[in-house]
């Protein structure tokens, strides 16, 4: 499948995709009548610009992100589409079509909500240069509170758009920073880069290497023959209001207690191997030394899995998400009875290499890679099940590897 192929995909024939419901929210709210002379070179007749951005999944690499580890995302064909059109002043004018609501966000404004992220992220771009205002209207359906990084897909796609009408353009290694940067400094969440970089620069039918330190990259092609499969447990998460913030204040006090008693220089966990955790486990108290033993042992983790992915060998990365998801459990205490309900379906559904929580945790998404040829079968067995094993708003739906953040029509 081509990048061209899931675009195909999210823009569809159906009215009820989440371009379509953009471009039909832009259209009504310009039906609303503006008050302002906005639309002097941006007549209604032109045809608008269009933004999508996709949610992620993450196969290994929980919580290493903002620890300067790896991590091996994969974006999926599950999009937040943004319909814009440039306006003459400096107004933002909004319409969330998913909420049927509307927003008008002047450049100072300060708004809670899905409001918010889509004024961070042009507080943010206009640091370094105008922003011009713009009509825009959003549509998604990348489940909200399911671990799946909706909200880095909504940064991502009005910032992508919001370049677009201002006649601008970044790389988009750096719009994913701006992005990473809206959520952190915006919304407040001391998120790592993961979901932001997952969104820009995930490639069709592919994995992505990252190195949260170094932001080097590298796609890592998945095989047609391997399934996807997402298990939302209907458990929403709620990253600001979790423990997430908790347990990066926890990584940083180890690695504060680590420098102290190890004579190196510690930049970061990913820093720490196994044997200087070893060396000075005792100076840890347990809590903190199950936070660090997650973190090495997860970057190792992510190693693993990368080179069993290009080696084909998908047992093997099928055992790293299962380790990953013990370790997710019992060391960092970020899951929650329902994710591992659904892993453990998951587990036991002949067909299924391994599964995982994916996202913060405390709710959320697992995620299960399975074999292609039993994908349906797998599917179906999981969705009769999960309804009494994982809680009655679960949710089981398969996905493809897909691309990163883009304009429709971009060649
Ligand atoms: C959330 C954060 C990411 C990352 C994951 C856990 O999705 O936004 O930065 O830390 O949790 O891997």
């Amino acid at each position: 499948m081509t990048n061209d192929d899931v675009l195909d995909d999210v823009v569809g024939d159906d009215d009820g995709s989440p371009v379509e419901r953009a471009k039909a929210a832009l259209a009504s709210l310009r039906d609303e009548g503006d008050t302002s002379a906005s639309a002097v070179d941006s007549p209604v007749s032109a045809a608008p610009t269009i933004a999508v951005a996709p949610g992620r999944v993450n196969l290994v690499g929980g919580h290493t992100d903002y620890n300067d580890g790896l991590c091996l995302p994969m974006a999926v064909d599950r999009h937040v589409a943004v319909a814009a059109r440039p306006r003459d002043d400096n107004l933002l004018r909004v319409s969330a079509a998913d909420f049927d609501e509307t927003a008008e966000l002047a450049p100072d404004d300060d708004p809670d909500g899905w409001a918010a992220y889509v004024a961070a992220v042009a507080r943010v771009l206009r640091e370094d240069r105008p922003v011009g205002g713009a009509d825009l209207a959003i549509a998604s359906d990348v489940p909200t509170g399911a671990g799946l990084s909706s909200s880095a897909a909504l940064e991502l796609s009005v910032g992508r758009a919001l370049l677009a009408v201002s006649g601008r353009d970044l790389p988009t290694a750096d719009l994913a920073l701006a992005c990473w940067r809206a959520e952190r400094e915006g919304v407040g969440v001391e998120c790592g880069i993961l979901d932001q970089f997952s969104a820009a620069l995930c490639e069709a039918d592919s994995a992505l290497f990252l190195d949260c330190r170094s932001r080097e990259f590298e796609s890592v092609p998945v095989g047609a023959g391997v399934g996807v499969l997402v298990i939302d447990t209907g458990v929403s998460h709620e990253l600001t209001e979790s423990g997430y913030n908790d347990r990066v204040r926890e990584c940083a006090a180890a690695l504060d207690r680590l420098r102290e008693v190890a004579d190196r220089e510690l930049d970061s966990l990913r820093d720490v191997d196994r044997d200087l955790l070893d060396a000075h486990a005792d100076a840890l108290d347990p809590m903190h030394r199950r936070r660090v033993r997650h973190v090495v042992t997860e970057n190792e983790r992510v190693r693993r899995a990368r080179d069993a992915l290009v080696a084909g060998d998908l047992d093997r990365v099928g055992d790293a998400m299962l380790t990953a998801h013990e370790s997710l459990r019992d060391d960092y205490e970020v899951s929650c009875p329902e994710l591992d309900a659904a892993v453990e379906l998951a587990a036991e559904t002949p067909g299924v290499y391994g599964a995982r929580m994916t996202g913060g945790g405390f709710g959320g998404s697992a995620v299960a890679l399975v074999d292609g040829d039993a994908l349906d079968r797998v599917a179906r067995a999981i969705r009769d099940a999960a309804p009494e094993r994982v809680g009655p708003d679960a949710d089981v739906f398969a996905c493809r590897p897909s691309a990163g953040v883009r304009l429709v029509g971009e060649e």
